[in-house]
């Protein structure tokens, strides 16, 4: 039997936590973060994954101080420039959600390059949320409705983006942190201790086979209960 592909979205947590415990800066576990991010987008289309939406920073973010902005900007950077070619050849679709008007001209430079280097690929769409927040999202795309136009769920979901079928946050929060908050409507969801630079194939390969082995209602009754009324 083939199995379905699935949306799965990771809100990549405790780069700091990561760091802190080895006594190294922040910016080292970002670092590794980033490698994480590579061996996940590898893994995902093996585990049928179809689409993957990383929270890679928040719009509270912006919070922290501008040394450690500046070097999560700077990373964010490279990464495109350095993973464009490789996603081009695997057939990962690139894009990026979130805002851009108050990102770096390098950065939103190396985003319209990547994007468009990568916009016929097919095999996999890796969604880097960047700037992102999902109460900004939910308001941009009710304003797109307009005042008088179609208010439907449909509306409002195409003007988010695709429903999250799996949602896994490393690094033992159980929050969501202002991501995707519509899409996770019906979301499994997936809380884990492992730090986001630890995080391997091995986990997400795990996560996709838990969330394989969830029965999902979406509120109604399973079809053997209903029989045996
Ligand atoms: C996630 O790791 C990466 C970003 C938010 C940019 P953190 O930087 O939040 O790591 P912790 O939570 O402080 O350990
Ligand atoms: C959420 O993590 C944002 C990202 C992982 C990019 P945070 O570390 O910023 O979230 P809080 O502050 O713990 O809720
Ligand atoms: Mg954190």
């Amino acid at each position: 039997m083939t199995q379905s592909t699935c949306h799965v979205a990771i809100i990549m947590d405790g780069n700091g936590r990561w760091a802190a415990d080895r006594g190294l800066p922040r910016i080292a576990g970002h670092r590794k973060g980033a490698d994480a991010v590579r061996r996940t987008v590898e893994a995902a289309p093996g585990c049928g994954i179809d689409v993957l939406t990383l929270y890679a920073f928040s719009s509270d973010n912006w919070r922290r101080p501008p040394e450690e902005v500046n070097a999560i900007m700077r990373l964010f950077r490279i990464y495109l420039e350095q993973e464009v070619e490789r996603c081009a050849a695997n057939g990962v679709r690139l894009s990026v959600i979130g805002r851009r008007d108050r990102l770096p001209a390098s950065v939103v430079a190396a985003i319209a390059s990547a994007e468009g280097a990568t916009r016929d690929c097919g095999v996999l769409h890796l969604r880097l949320a960047v700037d992102y927040s999902s109460r900004d999202e939910m308001v941009r795309a009710a304003r797109a409705c307009g005042v008088s136009g179609d208010w439907s769920r449909e509306a409002l979901s195409a003007g988010v983006g695709p429903d999250v079928d799996l949602l896994i946050r490393t690094s033992g929060e159980r929050r969501l942190s202002d991501f995707l908050l519509w899409e996770c409507a019906y979301a499994e969801m997936l809380f884990i201790e492992r730090r986001w630079p630890e995080f391997g194939a091995r986990d997400l390969e795990d996560a996709v086979a838990w969330f394989r082995s969830r029965e999902r209602r979406f509120g109604a009754i399973p079809e053997p209960r209903l029989a045996a009324r």
